[in-house]
């Protein structure tokens, strides 16, 4: 019987995020400052091996089934085929997923299907031009939409479209956004925002909810709560016009999930983290280089989700934002 990742409360971690790097080649004005972030040093990230190493254990030894790469923006690292084709390859054959900004996607598609993975979510907040140079501050729209076609032809499906919407900036996109993939056959997903963005400038009240995108998408849509269950997963989901297609809401603030959470995360680093929200990680990396044996590893891991919290408590008195912010983290 293999050992499992399981918290306090019961609950039990089948799905790792695995953030790759914490660079980015955009710079979403809620996520980053234009000048970028004091990035990891090449020596400070875990390298190929040890990437592929940590996988391994979660997927071969923990119980892990579904591996998600996240970063920053994990396109940007030079090994991702090659870390995707090693995890695709464990004898217990993991799904893969990989959240990307959509940049440079066209190029690699591909050769991460073949390598094996098996579905893309991205990030795509606007359709047009200009609010994405103003949001981005890089004009690269065309190569998100690229990015995109390129994924669902190389048959990365369904593929996923993450959105956030800010008031006075997108909100009034939220039909505009559903049309489009549902244009596309992509499957979109509103994401309330998150108190995690480095410059610790969330405020509540200027949060577009999962209330109000409902609403707004109603004006122009019939919307039917979608009956498949919904097991973990953050979005909730609705039928369009009747179906086949959905549109996802995904509230983790106004909504949480945290109940059903079944995710333990790694940084780039080779930080554990048990919830998106931690403000504990345990080391991985140090105890790795110091020669640690698959068991220590192991028994490091199980501890960590152990102590996994109840909830995010953003809501709550005391809460406090992690120092790390979301692009570090992975989403
Ligand atoms: P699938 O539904 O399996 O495709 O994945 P996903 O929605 O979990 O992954 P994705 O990386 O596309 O994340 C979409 C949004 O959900 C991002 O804004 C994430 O930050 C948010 N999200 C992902 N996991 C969690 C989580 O554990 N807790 C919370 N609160 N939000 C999460
Ligand atoms: N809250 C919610 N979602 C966020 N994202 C980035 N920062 C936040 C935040 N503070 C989104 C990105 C991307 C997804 C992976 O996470 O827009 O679509
Ligand atoms: Fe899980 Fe933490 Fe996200 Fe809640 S906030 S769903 S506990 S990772």
């Amino acid at each position: 019987d293999t050992p499992h990742l399981v918290d306090r409360f019961g609950r039990v971690a089948t799905d790792l995020r695995v953030s790759l790097i914490d660079k980015c080649n955009l710079r979403c004005t809620y996520c980053m400052p234009a000048e970028g972030l004091p990035w990891l040093k090449r020596a400070e990230l875990l390298d190929t091996g040890e990437m592929i190493r940590l996988i391994r254990i979660a997927v071969e030894t923990l119980g892990v089934t579904n591996v998600r790469f996240t970063g920053g923006e994990p396109l940007l690292r030079q090994d991702l085929v090659e870390i995707v084709g090693a995890t695709a390859q464990l004898p217990s054959a993991p799904k893969t997923s990989l959240t990307t900004n959509g940049i440079n996607l066209a190029r690699y598609a591909d050769d991460l299907r073949s390598a094996g993975l098996h579905r893309v979510n991205v990030s795509l907040d606007t359709l047009d031009r200009d609010t994405f140079r103003e949001l981005t501050r890089r004009d690269r729209f065309d190569d998100v939409l690229s990015g995109l076609e390129a994924a669902k032809a190389a048959g990365l499906e369904p593929v996923k479209v993450n959105a956030v919407l800010m008031r006075g900036l997108n909100e009034h996109e939220a039909c505009d956004l559903l049309r489009y993939c549902l244009e596309h056959d992509y499957h979109l997903r509103f994401i309330e925002q998150m108190p995690l963005d480095p410059q610790h400038g969330w405020d509540r009240g200027q949060m577009v909810t999962a209330d109000e995108i409902l609403e707004m998408l109603r004006a122009e849509f019939s919307l039917t709560p979608h009956s498949a269950e919904r097991g973990s997963a953050p979005a909730e989901r609705w039928l369009v016009d009747g179906g086949p297609a959905t549109v996802g809401v995904i509230g983790s603030v106004t909504r949480p999930f945290c109940a059903a959470c079944d995710r333990t995360r790694l940084t780039a680093d080779g930080q554990l983290r048990s919830c998106l929200f931690s403000t504990t990680e345990t080391d991985l990396r140090g105890p790795m280089r110091a020669g640690a044996a698959d068991e220590d590893l192991v028994r490091l891991w199980q501890e960590t989700m152990w102590a996994k919290a109840a909830g995010h408590g953003v809501d709550g008195d005391g809460f406090a934002q992690p120092s790390r912010p979301m692009s570090a983290i992975g989403g």
